[in-house]
């Protein structure tokens, strides 16, 4: 198939039917009413307005939520009376705290799921709270889309997707739904983002708005810079990590090249056909239960622990090529692309300078107790020895490791107990199992899709 025709069955099976719009416009009415019905009840000054992708009109079909801002006078407290409204009005279905830069209230009416976040009414750039600005892109973008520019968006974002680089959040580290809007407005669509994102440089800077102030200054060494329309000292691209924006490129390249439906509906197919199973053996994952606690905590956790063993698996002698994690309903893992698996037979123990007297002598007394008499003498002119240790290997490292895992290899102190209580070992070929396929295909990005 050819690409527009391509792009034009996508449009299509994303473009939301009259049914679902019809629902979420009930949803979206009942629940406007009821914040502004108890505003009034509680005496508080303040409106409730759409925002996000079903104000702009540029959900995938089947995965909307509705997006609700609490508008509130500033002075008042939106982790109290913000908070206390949303959760007045959501009151009787399936109602969550959740937390971002301040709280908001995600609940489901009819399926449907509705975020009820609290902001200040302010002025354009007297932002208070971060959620300040979204009334904002919402008027914005109703000035700026048409229902044409609305299906290129709905093809960007399918696409960032099924490459596993949709979302600010930090577990993906990847491009916000806002960004992406912008990022559609600024080419005038999806195919001409695409041939221009394969040309981006490092650092480059895109606004479909003139700009008035020097963003690049402002932003040096991010990847990628795109003010806000609103602010334009806001880099909205801020979250977008050399990773996932690397991800984009070459999948933008790849979809050019050999366009297929694939890249808007799930996981787009591996570069080639590779049997990358002469890879397993050099593949070593943990698995541990996932506790219950917000997404970007727990992801910022996860993050730093993969970070912590793959240091200390290196410290240890074993050399770690690459590390990834990803997450189903009750778990976290985290795999290691190792080059080396087993390590070491020997390792040294450097000892004080030759010229310190006391301390030589210690050392080397110390060294023929143990019935150690392998004591040289280094060009730094320090004293070294050889202290034999066990081979062992990379999964018996992080086993011991997982006894004292903060202390030793610098995990989270978030995570201490699940990784205590419930962290498994799965090396080489025990991971090539079924359930860790798509886990081992990531550690080696070969579906540039990696989670
Ligand atoms: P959402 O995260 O709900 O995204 O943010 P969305 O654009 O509605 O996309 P989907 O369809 O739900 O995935 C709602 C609004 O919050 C602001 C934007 O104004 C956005 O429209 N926002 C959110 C940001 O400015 N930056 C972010 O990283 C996230
Ligand atoms: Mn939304």
């Amino acid at each position: 198939m050819k690409i527009e025709e391509i792009l034009e069955r996508a449009r299509e099976e994303l473009r939301p039917g009259e049914e679902e719009r019809e629902r979420l416009g009930r949803v979206a009415k009942g629940i406007m009413e009821k914040v502004e019905e108890i505003m009034e009840r509680k005496g508080l000054e303040g409106e409730a307005r759409l925002g996000g992708s079903y104000a702009h009109g540029t959900w995938l079909s089947g995965q909307a939520d509705v997006d609700v801002f609490i508008l509130l006078e500033p002075g008042v407290s939106l982790d109290e009376e913000g908070v206390g409204i949303a959760l007045d009005s959501a009151r009787g279905s399936r109602v969550e705290i959740r937390y971002a830069e301040h709280p908001y209230v995600r609940t489901e009416v009819d399926d449907v799921r509705v975020e009820l976040v609290p902001c200040y009414n302010v002025r354009q750039g007297a932002w208070i709270s971060a959620a300040d600005r979204s009334p904002y892109h919402t008027e914005y973008l109703l000035k700026r889309l048409d229902d044409e520019i609305r299906d290129e968006i709905r093809l960007a974002k399918a696409f960032m997707t099924s490459i596993g680089v949709y979302g600010a959040e930090i577990k993906v580290r990847g491009f916000s739904g806002y960004l992406i809007e912008i990022l559609v407005l600024a080419y005038g669509g999806f195919h001409e983002l695409l041939d221009e994102v394969i040309t981006w440089r490092k650092g480059e800077i895109i606004s479909p708005e003139p700009l008035n102030v020097d963003v690049g200054r402002f932003h040096k060494g991010a990847p990628l810079i795109v003010p806000d329309p609103v602010d334009q000292r806001r880099n909205i691209a801020a979250a977008v990590s050399n990773e996932s924006l690397g991800t984009f490129i070459l999948a933008a390249e790849r979809f050019l090249r050999d366009p297929s439906m694939a890249f808007f509906r799930g996981r787009p197919q591996p570069l080639t056909s590779v049997n990358a199973s002469h890879l397993a053996e050099n593949i070593v994952v943990v698995v541990f239960e996932k506790p219950d606690k917000p997404g970007d905590i727990l992801w910022g956790e996860v993050w730093k622990t993969a970070k912590g063993f793959a240091a200390y698996l290196n410290r240890r002698g074993f050399r770690v090529l690459r590390y990834t994690a990803t997450e189903d309903s009750y778990t976290i893992s985290i795999a290691f692309l190792m080059e080396t698996t087993r390590c070491c037979r020997l390792k040294t123990r450097k000892g004080p300078s030759v010229f310190m007297r006391d301390a030589r002598n210690k050392f080397v007394e110390a060294r023929v107790r143990e019935g150690n008499n392998v004591v040289w003498v280094g060009e730094d002119g320090r004293l070294y020895s050889l202290s034999p240790r066990l081979e062992t290997t990379a999964g018996e490292a992080l086993l011991e490791a997982l006894k004292m895992p903060v202390e030793v290899a610098g995990a989270a102190k978030g995570l201490v107990d699940t990784l205590k209580r419930t962290s498994r070992v799965f090396c080489g070929w025990e991971t090539v199992g079924g359930g860790y396929k798509s886990m081992w295909l990531s550690v080696l990005g070969v579906s540039t899709g990696h989670a």
